[in-house]
């Protein structure tokens, strides 16, 4: 029904700097993008892996979300990220399956995309979240 695609997956590391140079020694790959996303509470980096992406994530403080994260199960995988077309269609498919939304509404995310997490108990323990890229424009 809806074509997902994997978009990232992301590690919560305490030092983004210091993951970035171990990505760049260990896999010669370089960040495509780097942002500080306040509302999320987190530093993110994009590094290119084939069709899809490692996420790194650093965050801004100790109370953030992905700060308790990292308090509590330390660095490691945090959430995988499921692309799809349409993301208003997407959450309404899966609150009308009875999955639990942890965002009902998209948000805006790096990149200026829209996203929503999806709770880890529909997936065994995963946080999944929903990504509806918008197209980037040759001109800006
Ligand atoms: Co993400």
């Amino acid at each position: 029904m809806f074509a997902y695609n994997l978009d990232h997956v992301a590690i919560a590391v305490h030092d983004l700097d210091a993951a970035l140079a171990e990505y760049s020694r260990l896999y010669g790959s370089e960040p495509l993008h780097r942002e500080v996303v306040g509302e999320q509470g987190v530093e993110e980096a994009m590094i290119a892996v084939g069709g899809s992406h490692v996420q790194l994530l650093q965050p801004l403080d100790a109370e953030s979300p992905v700060g308790r994260f990292l308090s509590t199960r330390g660095e490691g995988l945090h959430h995988i990220a499921l692309a799809v077309a349409d993301i208003d269609a997407a959450l309404r498919h899966l609150e009308s399956e009875g999955a639990r939304l942890i965002d009902r509404e998209p948000r805006i995310g790096g990149r200026g995309a829209k996203i929503a997490f999806v709770h880890p108990k529909q997936f065994a323990g995963t946080l999944v979240e929903l990504v509806e890229v918008v197209s980037e424009g040759t001109d800006d």
